[in-house]
């Protein structure tokens, strides 16, 4: 019988654990080498996660044709879906080539801004007798609290950072009549993500918190939904530029569609992650917070609303902004120790989170434009299918210059699909 039941699996080493698993799961030792292979990340990744046996790389693409800010820059992109590069290069294409009319002042590619970086860390109260007036016993007693906070993390206070205000909300449960004091610690973290000094210091003040409010503190933990610290991005596309002004009415239908429609919601924001998501990877960054805040953020009016926004301007040009929370660091985390991520934020130009945050914020917007422009002219499946067709001939077998000629195939016939692209190799031996 196997079992999973490994104990001390995490005093082995990594060579030792991947035998293990090889034992386990039955694996080739070609199979042992592929998982083995740790590349640039070399024995890093061993002291990144626990239980180590190798790493998964992802491929690298470079988006081109970004200008941000009137600065160019190149973007670094880490996904395994095809066509996600390709279609933010072309909509940065188009962004640029819509250079300013006459009196707009804008320098063409994206426009884009930050607020200052602060991070929410929650404290959770029960029991408070008297949540409203606890709440103002807690406004009142606002600067003890920030100074204790402050004390755990003098090297961010140095920097300009560290606890700058303080938040006081009554969370009241209608059903049961239950109230929940929610004290929010706004912390500035400077260029990092945020959550080590945060949480730090949420628990920190956790002691002193229950005994102004005569609570119990429960929970004390950053929240990913970060109102605090929003990043945007704008950019007009000329209708020119852009296919006409049908192309245009039909991007502007087609955020109507996803603003009225939680089902196209989730897709067109799921698009705007496409990008954000492989440039987060690609710096070393917490995606999964970034999706977790993204996704908040767009429902936090009560409905699940675009990330984006597409409308007409005076001369009926397309306008597309993005707003949205973007919890990044440049230091700290795997963005320190990641030799790629490393590499990659050199690529980007970017000293610090927010500069990052733009970028990011730029790139959602150019990742939307793309698939609404797909989706409103001819499909996305003749781009995406081409690419798709590279990936399927090679899971058929084919190798070399093999590949192109099953892909033209497939794509002319249209029927991208494992079993046809089997035939066709047999055909063309
Ligand atoms: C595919 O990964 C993303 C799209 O579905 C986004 C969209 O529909 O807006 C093309």
């Amino acid at each position: 019988m196997k079992t999973s039941r490994l104990s001390g699996f995490y005093k082995l080493s990594a060579e030792q654990r991947l035998e293990t698993v090889r034992d386990f799961a039955g694996l080739t030792d070609e199979e042992v080498k592929v998982l083995g292979n740790t590349g640039a990340l070399g024995e890093t990744a061993d002291r990144m996660i626990e239980n180590v046996v190798g790493a998964m790389p992802l491929p690298l693409g470079i988006a081109v044709n970004f200008r941000i800010n009137g600065r160019d820059c190149l973007i670094p992109m880490a996904i395994e879906e095809p066509s996600v590069v390709a279609a933010a290069s072309n909509a940065a294409k188009k962004a640029r080539a819509s250079e300013s009319r006459e009196g707009r002042g804008e320098s063409g590619g994206f426009q884009a801004s930050s607020t200052e970086p602060v991070m929410i860390g929650q404290i959770q109260l029960s029991d408070v007798p008297d949540p409203f007036s606890a709440r103002f016993t807690l406004l009142a007693n606002k600067h003890r609290i920030l100074e204790l906070a402050n004390e755990k993390d003098p090297v961010l206070v140095r920097l300009g950072g560290g606890a700058k205000d303080l938040e006081v909300r009554v969370v009241e449960d209608d059903k049961s009549n239950k109230q929940t004091l929610v004290v929010h610690l706004l912390v500035n973290v400077k260029d990092a993500m945020g959550a080590n000094a945060v949480n730090t210091m949420a628990e920190a003040v956790a002691p002193l918190v229950e005994q102004l409010t005569g609570g119990k503190a429960n929970l004390r933990i950053i929240s990913n939904l970060a109102t605090h610290r929003l990043a945007f991005a704008r950019a007009v596309f000329g209708k020119e530029a852009v296919g006409g002004e049908e192309v245009v009415d039909g991007i502007v239908n087609a955020y109507f569609f996803a603003k009225a429609d939680p089902y196209r919601c989730a897709t067109h924001n799921k698009g705007i992650m496409n990008g954000v998501d492989a440039v987060l990877l690609a710096t070393g960054n917490d995606f999964r917070a970034v999706e977790a805040g993204a996704h908040a953020y767009a429902c936090l009016t009560g409905k699940y609303l675009p990330l984006t926004r597409w409308e007409k301007n005076r001369d009926r040009d397309l306008v597309g902004t993005i707003e949205l929370p973007l919890a990044v660091g440049v230091v700290g985390g795997a963005t320190s120790v990641h030799p790629t991520a490393k590499v990659n934020r050199k690529i980007l130009g970017v000293k610090t989170a927010n500069e990052l945050a733009e970028v990011l914020a730029a790139v959602g917007l150019a990742q939307n434009f793309a698939a609404l422009h797909a989706l409103a002219t001819e499909g996305i499946q003749r781009g995406h299918m081409s690419l798709h067709a590279r990936n399927v001939a090679i899971a058929a077998g084919a190798t070399g210059e093999k590949i192109d000629r099953v892909v033209a195939v497939l794509v002319q016939e249209g029927a991208v699909r494992v079993d046809r692209a089997k035939e066709v190799l047999k055909e063309i031996g």
